[in-house]
């Protein structure tokens, strides 16, 4: 309860500080700790990680990797540390994160800001294999070739953690959201996976056998041939899966907030129903190919659940923690489990795509 009364008066900071003041407290150990073993239903295999729970942290609230302890402690099964790029780059002139309160939403338009690889790397470097954490990648705003960052980013960060994702869908980059179609997704998919080949050759003469996935982060504003596009290019190449997916570039008729009309990717509560969708139309896409995450305005365990029945086999959430408190992962794993349980699933792998 604490913890959820130090979220709200947070809300009296400008969003950004707040955030700040948010990632100083749980790096000085002022975070909830969530001592309860998870409930055994909402446990998952994912390409070989084992989540304990199948709800995790997503990109973009640890973006220097400088609290997944934390974040594990608080209960999240997993936890998503970026977005990061090879330099260090400031981001956008601020202001560039905005509350939605009345929608209970959140436009931001950081652009990338973080410190760059080497002090991710350096973060990263602290752990001693608890918890599953992974290394979002992405490209610096001014990189000639951005694909060579994605793939800078993917051999530093190799043997430091457990999965990647290339996000190819913030708003917030000019031209990088190009990344998810034609030619561009192919040379993209190539030169990840021959580097992990590669790399993977390196630790198995090393005797390191862990699987590291690679998943591919989307935008929720794609239309079926886009989705299509994507979906047989991953399984072509033999991505191991989709993060679905990112902020939205749409505003829904329904939002009140004064900050409705920022530019930047909206996400929390407004975005539930058209991420949900496209998980539903990616699923249906994938046939089965590949894994879904899913993930946009989940703050409830109703919502968690709706993502996984259309077809997510894991989820993550960032923005309702702004209006729920780290206490809300405990909430969702309780409601979700208490959900499965209530429809005749013994485990959440049951309910894949069952809706
Ligand atoms: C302030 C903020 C920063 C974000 N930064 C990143 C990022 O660096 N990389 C990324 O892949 N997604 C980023 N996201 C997107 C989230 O990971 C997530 O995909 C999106 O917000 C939808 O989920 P949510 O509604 O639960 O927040 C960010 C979201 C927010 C609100």
């Amino acid at each position: 309860m604490i913890h959820d009364l130090a979220a709200r008066a947070l809300h009296l900071l400008d969003p950004e500080e707040a955030h700040i003041l948010a990632i100083k407290a749980l790096k000085a150990g002022l975070g909830p700790s969530d001592g309860a073993l998870d409930d055994p239903c909402l446990a998952v295999e994912l390409c070989g990680l084992q989540l304990r729970s199948c709800v995790g942290l997503a990109a973009g609230f640890d973006k220097n990797a400088e609290v997944w302890a934390p974040m594990l402690r608080a209960g999240f099964g997993f936890v998503e540390c970026g977005t990061v790029t090879p330099l260090a780059q400031s981001g956008n002139p601020r202001p560039r994160l905005f509350r939605l309160s009345e929608d209970r939403g959140v436009i931001n338009r950081l652009g990338f800001n973080n410190q760059g690889l080497e002090a991710f790397a350096g973060h990263l470097a602290a752990r001693r294999g608890e918890g599953i954490v992974g290394a979002n990648i992405g490209a610096n705003k001014d990189a000639e070739d951005r694909i060579a960052d994605y793939v800078t980013g993917l051999r530093r960060l190799w043997s430091l953690a457990d999965y990647f994702t290339a996000n190819i869908s913030s708003p917030n980059t000019p031209g990088l959201r190009d990344l998810q179609s034609g030619a561009a997704l192919d040379d993209l998919l190539g030169r990840l996976m021959v580097a992990r080949k590669d790399l993977e050759a390196q630790s198995q003469a090393a005797q390191d056998v862990r699987r590291r996935p690679i998943f591919l982060k989307v935008a929720p504003d794609l239309d079926d041939t886009q989705i299509m596009d994507i979906c047989d290019a991953v399984a072509r190449h033999g991505i191991n899966g989709v993060i679905c997916g990112n902020t939205t570039l749409s505003r829904p008729d329904t939002l009140r907030a004064g900050s409705k009309g920022e530019t930047g990717g909206l996400s929390g509560a407004p975005l539930t129903a058209l991420s949900t969708q496209m998980v539903g139309r990616f699923h249906a896409c994938a046939a089965g190919r590949f894994p879904l995450i899913g993930v946009g305005g989940i703050g409830s365990g109703a919502d968690a659940y709706a993502k996984i029945r259309a077809g997510s086999c894991a989820v993550q959430l960032y923005s309702a923690l702004v209006y729920g408190g780290p206490g809300l992962v405990l909430r969702i794993k309780r409601d979700l489990a208490a959900r499965l349980r209530a429809d005749g699933f013994v485990s959440v792998v049951e309910a894949v795509g069952a809706g």
